[in-house]
């Protein structure tokens, strides 16, 4: 959206050759090619308002000819490169105004009528028809709407209903673009063997809440859900735990940590791997089979 946007203000900028992503959109937008050195314009004009030290680290990274690139980069530190990377992506428009969730009609209008321009101004209502995620699924990871996500547990274009055979499940309402984060799957954090014991103790129907998974420092966990509603979200029936099992899955698990009061907490998000449609089943791969749980899984018709 913030590429269409930009592309309407300067009429026919960017492109940063310098991420291939950016390359492809632009091919796919038809932009009309731009010198780099334009390129480095928009970049340099877009840091405006930040910090002397951004400033500074955006025109250093812009500045370099290829013939001294080798030679610069050398010098370079890794972590200054990936911070440097990071920002450029953030002026392109990555995760300043809209991330990889689809932004609503209004916010993108309310974004349009903000900006006070006069002429080639945009039509929201088809900028959020033909919207597509911007920037790689890994920004995800920074991303401070999907902890906001996390923390309140508000996912939108989710509907829980029954599914014959299945008990329950959770459909989509609106599209969803690969890439997208769905929903986390949401319970308490306890350990892999406090996990097996859990889902020891429980009954034959309930056996499904509990997700087993390796945290950052590889030490094996669980997720408990068995219970309906959290302690952290009294009352409210949580999304993950509602998905069922699917080899032709639509969702694939990831972990995400969540910055909670100084305290890290490991969450585990829900991304589609496709293109969702609407009232179409959410499914993840369970990573088991029937020799799981040593042979229980035996008798489970479903894996
Ligand atoms: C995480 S829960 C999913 C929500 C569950 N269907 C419900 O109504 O609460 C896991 C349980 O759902 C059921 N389930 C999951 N995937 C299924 C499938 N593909 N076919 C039938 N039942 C399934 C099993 O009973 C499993 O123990
Ligand atoms: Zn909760």
């Amino acid at each position: 959206v913030l590429l269409l946007i930009m592309c309407q203000v300067s009429g026919n900028m960017f492109m940063d050759v310098i991420v291939i992503s950016y390359l492809q959109l632009h091919f796919r937008y038809k932009i009309p090619s731009v010198t780099s050195q334009t390129a480095r314009r928009v970049f340099k004009t877009a840091t405006k308002t930040c910090s002397e030290q951004d400033k500074a680290m955006v025109a250093k990274y812009l500045s370099h000819s290829t013939a001294t690139a080798d030679n610069h980069y050398r010098m370079l530190q890794p972590d200054m490169v990936c911070q440097a990377k990071k920002l450029i992506a953030t002026l392109a428009g990555d995760s300043a105004h809209f991330n990889r969730r689809q932004p609503s009609e209004q916010r993108i209008i309310a974004y349009i009528d903000k900006q006070g321009w006069e002429s080639n101004v945009p039509n929201g209502v088809k900028l959020f028809n033909e919207w597509k995620p911007s920037g790689k699924e890994d920004h995800v990871m920074d991303s401070q709407q999907i902890q906001k996500l996390v923390k309140s547990q508000k996912w939108k274009g989710l509907h829980i209903t029954d599914i014959e055979g299945k008990g329950k499940g959770v459909l989509a309402t609106r599209t969803f673009q690969p890439g997208e984060v769905i929903c986390d799957y949401h319970g308490s954090i306890v350990t892999a063997k406090k996990g097996k014991e859990i889902h020891q103790e429980t009954s034959e129907e309930e056996t499904g809440y509990v997700f087993f998974y390796t945290n950052k420092k590889g030490k094996p966990m669980a997720i408990d859900a068995h219970s309906s509603s959290c302690d952290c979200h009294p009352g409210k029936q949580t999304f993950g735990r509602m998905i069922n099992h699917l080899r032709t899955f639509n969702l694939r698990p990831r972990l995400f940590t969540l910055q909670k009061d100084e305290e890290e907490k490991d969450v585990i998000l829900l991304i589609a791997t496709k293109a969702i449609k609407v009232n179409e089943e959410l499914s993840f791969d369970y990573g088991v089979d029937c020799r799981s749980f040593g042979g229980e899984g035996s008798g489970i018709s479903w894996l």
